[in-house]
């Protein structure tokens, strides 16, 4: 596989084309951004860990049912994956009210939700992933009906799949954002999923072991995701 031109740069992953047209090659950089993109550092390892990490959770998936856009891990920080025509919405899930959501509704910090929550946001950095439904999905043209509906199931999925997975090695999963694309009519699962786009939490101790840790400033980022990767037995190696 011959890694091409860069075609896309984000706030922690570079996107590469290769020579064959239906693959990508994602590199997850150490680059950890918060705020839109206002407090930016390196963090040693992160592209690494994030990787492999995101290669675990993936295969879990596809070994329960969800389609994903991950191919193999090529390198140590990079991987083969699918390329999709990604949708710019975002979907998010919520188990436990904090982050924006206490923000915008004045709810308690760290009650449970029950049921858990779902919203979509648009990807827009410039207008700061505003909140959307799904009639301006559907008015602006950025998913169909049937594509709303298969990311909200999908994402409920994840939801049940990935609760039990980290509750298995005593974490709590309190949200977490997934995109979505399209590839040969079908709606797959983009993107990645690491502690850069989740919140998980401690069971007994409710210690946050995610980029909270970052945006909070609390230190012990990475040491925090190595330590979420060796409790769900990711090699990092
Ligand atoms: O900030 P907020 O509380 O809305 O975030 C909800 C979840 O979505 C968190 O796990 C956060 O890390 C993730 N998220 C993300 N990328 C964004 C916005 C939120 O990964 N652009």
């Amino acid at each position: 596989m011959e890694k091409r031109a860069e075609l896309y740069r984000g706030k922690a992953k570079s996107v590469y084309t290769t020579d064959d047209p239906e693959r990508l090659i994602l590199h997850f950089r150490n680059d950890t951004s918060a705020f839109d993109g206002e407090k930016i550092e390196q963090l040693e390892r992160k592209g690494i860990v994030n990787n492999k990490f995101n290669a675990f959770i993936m295969q879990k998936l596809e070994e329960a049912g969800i389609p994903t856009q991950h191919d193999k891990i090529i390198a140590d920080d990079e991987c083969l994956v699918k390329n999709l025509d990604m949708m710019p919405v975002e979907c998010v899930i919520r188990n436990i009210a904090t982050g924006s959501l206490v923000r915008r509704l004045g709810v308690e910090d760290g009650m449970d939700l029950i049921p858990a929550t779902f919203e979509f946001f648009l990807k827009n950095d410039e207008l700061h992933d505003p909140m959307i439904n799904d009639y301006h999905i559907k008015t602006f043209g950025w998913a169909n009906e049937d594509e709303i509906e298969k990311m909200k199931a999908l994402t409920f999925q994840v939801n049940d799949i990935l609760s039990k997975l980290f509750k298995d090695a005593n974490m709590i999963l309190v949200d977490y954002k997934l995109e979505f694309g399209r590839y040969n009519g079908e709606v797959l699962l983009g993107d990645e999923f690491t502690p850069d786009g989740c919140r998980l939490w401690d069971i007994d101790t409710r210690e946050k072991l995610d980029k909270d840790r970052f945006r909070q400033g609390l230190g012990g980022v990475v040491e925090a995701y190595e330590e979420v990767a060796h409790r769900l037995g990711v090699d990092l190696d």
